[in-house]
């Protein structure tokens, strides 16, 4: 199976995660994508999803789902988003797409995160994957800084030769060369760095449950 098929079959599977009549908070990347292709299927089941980015509210929309704005919604049951890297323990390295902030707040108002993944994202130690952070654009250098003083070296992601801005107007700093063994605590320990946005690692609040996709079937991890 290609990796593209592996993202299909989980986002295939997470549609059992959806709860007929209530609204579904929907993630971002290739992933995500094929779920929301699937979502368009039992449209009519749910009132409609929260999106974490521009890009998956855009395609919702193509498919005739209703985008809630997260000021509406008070709670929502479930949401079902990708990962770049997700440990043991449930804890992930988001952000590969630039949409840390927004999944993060989404997934904070979801009883339930559902990580769908093909089976290379899951990693003894996270770190090899950059780990993604959205700062302030005043505060490139001073983060970058204090990024390099925790073991990691951080790089300005950049698009087409410029910096690239997140959906809220911020950059990316990617952390390359971290070894990840308490991603709770260095979650903690950055989201005290004053420019920092949004960590993208999801640690405090990781995964419930993860849908791995394999050569064999999907595997369901619980945490
Ligand atoms: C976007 C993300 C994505 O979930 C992550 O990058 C995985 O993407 P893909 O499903 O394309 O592998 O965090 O900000």
């Amino acid at each position: 199976m290609t990796q593209d098929e592996l993202k299909q079959a989980v986002a295939r599977a997470a549609i059992s995660y959806v709860v007929p009549g209530q609204i579904v908070g929907v993630g971002t990347g290739s992933t995500a994508n094929f779920f929301i292709d699937e979502l368009a299927k039992i449209k009519n089941t749910i009132p409609g999803a929260v999106a974490s980015s521009e890009a998956t509210a855009a395609r919702l929309r193509e498919h005739g789902i209703q985008v809630f704005d997260l000021n509406e919604i008070v709670s929502m049951p479930v949401y079902i988003d990708g990962a770049d890297e997700i440990d043991a323990s449930g804890a992930m390295i988001k952000g590969g797409g630039a949409a840390l902030t927004r999944e993060k707040i989404v997934a904070s108002v979801a009883e339930k995160f559902v990580c769908i993944a093909d089976g290379s994202k899951l990693v003894k130690v996270m770190g090899k994957f950059p780990l993604p952070v959205e700062v302030i654009p005043m505060a490139q250098n001073a983060v970058a800084r204090q990024l390099n003083l925790l073991g990691g070296e951080a790089r300005l992601r950049l698009k087409d030769g410029q910096p690239l801005l997140t959906d809220n107007g911020n950059i990316i700093l990617d952390v390359h060369g971290l070894e990840i063994s308490n991603p709770v605590a260095l979650e903690a320990l950055m989201n005290n760095i004053v420019g920092i946005v949004t960590v993208g690692l999801f640690a405090k609040k990781g995964a419930d449950v993860c849908l791995l996709g394999m050569a064999e079937g999907v595997k369901t991890l619980t945490f």
